[in-house]
C-alpha cells in the first residue's frame, strides 16, 4: 500500500490540518468495468429499481425545516443506556459519582447528538459503496439499482448533516470503529464484498440504530426524516440480498468460506463496542478511568450494553445470512461459530429481507395527501 502521508493534497482542498483532517484517502483495487449488455434479465431487480425511483423523496420538499426542535424537551434520559450510567454514578469512587440530573441530562443530548454524528458519516460511506458497487457489478439491473441507492444515501447523508447544523450544534468526528468497518469495504477489490459489508452488515445495524431512535424521540421532524430514511435502508437490505443470492449460489465452497470469514471478522466486533469515548472526553471525563465502573454497573442492569440495538441487529442479520446460504456452507462453519457466541437465537427472526414494500412510507404519505 503506498503512504497516503506521500500524496499530493486532492485539488479542491488547499490545506489539511493533520489534527482535524478533513479528508482520507481510500485504496481502492476493485476493478472497474464498462457493461455492453443491456437486456433487463433480473426481474425482481427491475421490480426493486421501479419502486426506488418513483419513492424517491426530497429533503426540501418533504421535511419541515422550520419546525423548532427544543432538544433538551426531546431527548430520552430514560433508556438502557442511561439506566447504565446511572448505575455507573452509584458505584463506589466512580468518577460521574457527584452527577445529578443536569449532567445526565446533558449526557442524553450528546448521547443523541454522537449517533446522528455517525448515521451522517456512516451515510457517506454508504454514498461511497452504492457508487462503487455502480462501477463494478457486472449485472445491468443492479447497476441502475446501484445508482438509484446511491441518490438515497447522498439523501440520507445531507439530512443528518443537516439536522446536527442547524438543530443541534457541531457534530462528532467519524469514530475509528466506524472508520475501520467502512474502509475495510471500500478497499476490498471484490464487488460482493462491497455489498455483503454494506447491504448485509452495516445496514442492518443501521436500521437496528435508526429503529431505536425512531422509537425513542417524539420530535416531529427527526421522526419522520429517520422514518423515510428507513423505508430506504428496508429497499437497500433487499437488493444486497437479492443480489447476492444470486452469485452465492454459484460460488465454490472456499469462496464461500471467505464470504464467512468475512462475517465473522465483522459482526461480532459490533458486540464489543461499549463505550463512546468521544461523549465523556466532550464531558470531561476520562473514559479508560470510568470504563470499570461501566462494567460494573453492567452486571445489574439487565440488558447491559446496547440490548435493543443489538437484537435489532442480529435479528435482522442472522436470518438474512442465513437465506445466502452461508450459515450452512462448508459443513456448517458459521451456524458453529455464531452458535457458540449465542446468535442462532435470531435464527428464525422474521425474515425483513423482502418487506420494503410495506415501509414505503413515502408512497403512504401521498395517499393520504391524496385522499384528504
Ligand atoms: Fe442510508
Ligand atoms: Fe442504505
Amino acid at each position: 500500500m503506498t503512504d497516503v502521508t506521500e500524496r499530493p493534497l486532492p485539488l479542491g482542498i488547499p490545506t489539511d490540518d493533520p489534527e482535524h483532517p478533513v479528508f482520507r484517502n481510500v485504496d481502492d483495487k476493485a476493478q472497474r468495468i464498462f457493461l455492453w449488455q443491456y437486456e433487463r434479465s433480473r426481474e425482481q431487480l427491475v421490480t426493486l429499481y421501479n419502486r426506488a425511483s418513483v419513492s424517491q423523496w426530497s429533503s426540501t420538499r418533504d421535511l419541515d425545516w422550520s419546525t423548532e426542535v427544543d432538544p433538551e424537551r426531546y431527548v430520552d434520559t430514560g433508556d438502557s443506556a442511561m439506566r447504565l450510567y446511572r448505575e455507573a454514578g452509584k458505584v463506589p469512587g466512580s468518577p460521574i459519582a457527584s452527577w445529578g440530573d443536569k449532567e445526565y441530562l446533558q449526557l442524553a443530548l450528546e448521547l443523541q447528538k454522537a449517533s446522528l454524528s455517525q448515521f451522517m458519516h456512516g451515510e457517506q460511506g454508504a454514498m461511497m459503496t452504492a457508487a462503487k458497487i455502480v462501477e463494478t457489478v457486472p449485472w445491468i439491473d443492479a447497476r441502475y439499482y446501484a445508482a438509484t441507492q446511491t441518490m438515497d444515501e447522498a439523501r440520507h447523508t445531507e439530512v443528518f448533516a443537516r439536522y446536527l447544523q442547524e438543530k443541534l450544534g457541531e457534530p462528532y468526528p467519524m469514530s475509528p470503529f466506524l472508520e475501520e468497518q467502512i474502509m475495510v469495504l471500500l478497499e476490498d477489490g471484490r464487488w460482493d464484498i462491497a455489498y455483503l459489508g454494506m447491504q448485509v452488515i452495516i445496514e442492518s445495524l443501521a436500521l437496528a440504530a435508526f429503529g431505536d431512535m425512531h422509537r425513542r424521540t417524539e420530535e416531529p421532524l427527526l421522526k419522520k426524516l429517520l422514518r423515510y430514511v428507513m423505508a430506504d435502508e428496508a429497499r437497500h437490505v433487499a437488493f444486497g440480498i437479492l443480489s447476492l443470492s444470486e452469485l452465492y449460489s454459484e460460488l465454490t465452497d472456499a469462496e464461500l468460506k471467505d464470504r464467512q470469514e468475512f462475517l465473522l471478522e465483522n459482526t461480532l466486533r459490533n458486540r464489543t463496542r461499549a463505550t463512546t469515548p468521544e461523549v465523556w472526553e466532550r464531558l470531561g471525563v476520562d473514559p479508560t478511568v470510568l470504563l470499570p465502573y461501566l462494567m460494573e454497573a453492567a452486571t445489574k442492569i439487565e440488558g447491559g450494553f446496547n440490548r435493543a440495538i443489538m437484537k435489532g441487529f442480529f435479528s435482522k442479520l442472522v436470518p438474512n445470512v442465513k437465506k445466502l446460504g452461508l450459515l450452512e456452507a462448508n459443513n456448517g462453519y458459521l451456524r458453529k461459530a455464531w452458535g457458540e457466541a449465542g446468535l442462532l437465537e435470531y435464527e428464525f427472526a422474521p425474515d425483513t429481507s423482502e418487506d420494503y414494500a410495506t415501509y414505503d412510507e413515502v408512497a403512504k404519505d401521498r395517499e393520504a395527501a391524496a385522499s384528504s
